[in-house]
């Protein structure tokens, strides 16, 4: 029997990269999985990939009416949901001097904003046992330059794991971050402004630890870990699979 065998798990962002390998991991251990995104396509793809127990929600998180969109999706189908895995985000980045508003608002609208919505709406089909996973990263722990908005807007979710963590008191349901390291998904190559892949994967490789990137698949054994009973005294926390980039 897999440690997730009955749950039901929405895993945003689960058309790519971390997200998929989580729910292809996640159904594995025996879980249903809701995965959601905005490309249409590539959830068609991710859905075959994964091969049973999912439904592909389409959705722009940065948009309220998709979030509830996609609570809407959960409740007709399922009508609960035992696992959120908050994971859906991209990277762009700025140099302070020539940061706009549009920037800063497009990457707090998608990783600040948009998780505490969609833990908003899901709330009421989460019961004791629930587990809320908001995928951060390691460098809401450092000093990346170009990252202001990025960085920030991954702190507010650590900030988030505490704060809802002390409110869900009682409950059964808990709250943890999961900060990956420099992990091999597609969105290394939006990393640089001539999207050189190469040179980004040098840069951060000098800096870890370990000495190699994060397989997508790593981060998923750790989501799994949080969303299972094997982590069932771990709430407020901070579980950094970063291969110690953000600890030396
Ligand atoms: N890879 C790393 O090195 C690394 C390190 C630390 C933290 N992280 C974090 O891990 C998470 C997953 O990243 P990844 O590396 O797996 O990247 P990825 O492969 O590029 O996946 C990003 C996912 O987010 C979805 N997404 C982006 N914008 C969206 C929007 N407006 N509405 C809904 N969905 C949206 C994408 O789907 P659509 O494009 O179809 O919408 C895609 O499924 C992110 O939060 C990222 O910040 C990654």
């Amino acid at each position: 029997m897999g440690t997730l065998e009955g749950k039901v798990a929405v895993i945003t962002g689960g058309n790519s990269g971390i997200g998929l390998a989580t729910a292809k991991r996640f159904v594995e251990e025996g879980a249903y999985v809701f995965i959601t995104g905005r490309r249409k396509p590539e959830l068609d793809k991710a859905v075959e990939y994964i091969g049973k127990n999912v439904t592909a929600v389409p959705g722009d998180l940065s948009k309220l009416q998709d979030i509830d969109g996609i609570a809407a999706a959960v409740t007709t189908t399922k009508g609960v949901v035992d696992i959120i895995v908050s994971n859906a985000g991209f990277t762009e980045q700025a140099p302070l001097d020539t940061l706009t508003p549009e920037h800063f608002d497009k990457t707090f609208n998608l990783m600040a904003r948009a998780p505490v919505f969609l833990v908003q709406k899901l709330l009421p089909l989460i019961s004791r046992g629930g587990s809320i996973i908001l995928v951060s990263s390691a460098m809401h722990v450092m000093g990346i330059p170009n990252h202001t908005a990025y960085a920030a807007a991954k702190a507010a979710l650590r900030s988030y794991a505490r704060t809802w963590a002390a409110e869900f008191k009682g409950r059964g349901i808990r709250v943890n971050t999961l900060s990956p390291g420099v992990t091999d998904t597609p969105i290394l190559d939006s990393q640089s402004e001539e999207h050189r892949r190469d040179e980004v994967v040098r840069m951060y490789l000098n800096m870890i630890p370990i000495g190699r990137l994060a397989e997508a698949v790593e981060i998923a054994n750790a989501a799994v870990f949080l969303g299972s009973e094997q982590s069932s005294y771990v709430t407020g926390a901070d579980l950094m699979a970063d291969g110690g980039v953000g600890q030396v």
